[in-house]
């Protein structure tokens, strides 16, 4: 969905990143904040909500959908909804751009209405395993008739009413957890997740907060059932997004690594199923602080303050992975200016993200310098001991965000610094990157 000119950028090391910031809003809480208040009856508010092209694309489908949504103000933003069971049927393909949470969490709503939708996306996307959705939406009576692999382009035929379901998570996926719980808004009886391994909880508290009736046992082995009384009719409401803990992780990387630094990032959702990244730093020996520490709507928000910290390498629990998906690429590169070994394993799911983040990491890593061994589901790094990278290379983005970042990140602590081929996917999430960094560099 960004422009289709490729724009290379070259990062370096300047000095020091000093400086306070706020990172643009949750990209998980924004798309189900869009997608809910779209199904209460009346008018939400929605402040902070991130604006960048993966959001952007939820709002166009459900506006596509019937549902009235106007931009108030920088991050601003008011749903009129058009009720639980009334999506309409859109008019064209719906184009999801290179969002993978977009498309997953709409296949799920779109399955219990009475309605046909085409998805389509960008080449990443358009490579992604969508048979993790479409087995449980299936089972729940919607049809679908995918490309080969069930990757899109894929049209959806909604059953009303659907089938409400118990299913097991045969991965550790939110994404699957939420399409299976908003296709079951709109069936009658109930519907249960069962998930053995915890993943980002915003569908649920989102839900409750929207007044459906949901509820979470755990029982003694630690598998969480949730469950969800369908046919509900959800409230509309006003929504404070908090910052993205996975873009806040950028700069709080680029700060521990880079001698002098001292970067406070505000205003972060500090939600536990998020926070791996940051307990992982910590165990590390980073020098991380946290202030201010309040709850918004319904999710626990700090500021984080990171300082220059001489990193040493750990192991890393396979069972963190879920709170950490997302920022396993900048850990990376944590990783490899940090003193000693970091071993990281059971990872597959990284190997279908926005790309093979395993695959691209390890490639661009060893490029620029770094001392890393691409195991099946994870990556081994034996870091500089705080020396910087050699740089002096470019690097793919392969059309992710997140990857582009992560180079950009590593070039301020290398001594030729990091050419990153296309920067433009970074808008996907965090659209002020490179403006955020660029106000952190004391040279300024
Ligand atoms: C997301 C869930 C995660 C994450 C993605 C956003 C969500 O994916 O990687 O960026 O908003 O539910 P999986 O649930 O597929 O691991």
């Amino acid at each position: 969905m960004h422009s289709a000119d490729p724009r290379p950028a070259t990062f370096r090391n300047n000095g020091p990143l000093r400086g306070t910031v706020r990172v643009p809003g949750d990209k998980s809480i924004s798309h189900r904040s869009l997608m809910l208040s779209a199904l209460a009856v009346g008018e939400s508010r929605i402040t902070g909500l991130l604006e960048g092209e993966d959001v952007l694309a939820t709002a166009a489908a459900m506006r596509a959908m019937g549902a009235t949504i106007e931009r108030t103000g920088e991050g601003c933003w008011t749903v009129h909804g058009v009720g639980v069971g009334g999506l309409m049927q859109p008019a064209g393909a719906l184009d999801m751009g290179n969002s993978g949470t977009s498309t997953r969490l709409l296949m799920g709503l779109v399955a219990s209405h009475r309605l046909t939708a085409t998805f389509i996306g960008d080449a990443s996307l358009s490579k992604r395993p969508m048979g993790r959705v479409i087995d449980p939406l299936s089972l729940m009576g919607a049809e679908f008739t995918a490309s080969p692999g069930g990757t899109l382009p894929l049209m959806v035929r909604g059953l009303v009413p659907a089938i409400p379901i118990s299913y097991r998570l045969p991965v550790a996926s939110a994404q699957v957890k939420s399409a299976v719980l908003l296709a079951g808004l709109n069936a009658p009886g109930i519907t249960e997740v069962i998930e053995p391994i915890p993943t980002r909880d915003h569908s649920e508290r989102m839900l409750r907060g929207f007044g459906a009736e949901l509820s979470i046992e755990v029982d003694a082995d630690g598998v969480r059932h949730i469950r969800l009384v369908g046919g509900a009719e959800l409230r509309p409401q006003t929504i404070e997004v908090p910052g993205d803990p996975s873009s806040t992780a950028f700069p709080i990387v680029a700060a521990l690594i880079t001698p002098g630094s001292e970067v406070t990032v505000t205003h972060v959702g500090m939600n536990p199923t998020r926070t791996g990244i940051y307990k992982m730093l910590e165990a590390m020996g980073a020098d991380l602080t946290y202030s201010n520490e309040r709850e918004i709507g319904g999710e626990p928000v700090a500021d984080i303050t990171a300082r220059h910290s001489v990193l040493r390498g750990i192991e890393v629990p396979p069972d963190v992975a879920p709170s950490m998906i997302d920022e396993f690429p900048v850990f990376f590169v944590a990783a490899s200016v940090a003193q000693g070994r970091t071993i990281t394993s059971g990872l597959d799911e990284l190997r279908v993200k926005e790309s093979d983040r395993l695959a691209l990491m390890a490639t661009g890593l060893k490029a620029i310098g770094a001392n890393v061994d691409e195991r099946e589901d994870g990556l081994v790094i034996e870091g500089t001991g705080g020396e910087p990278l050699e740089g002096g290379a470019t690097v793919a983005g392969a059309l992710d965000h997140r990857i582009a970042m992560s180079f950009a990140v590593a070039g301020q602590h290398s001594y030729h610094g990091v050419t990153v081929d296309d920067v433009t996917p970074i808008a996907t999430s965090f659209p002020t990157f490179e403006a955020i960094i660029d106000s952190l560099k004391v040279s300024n």
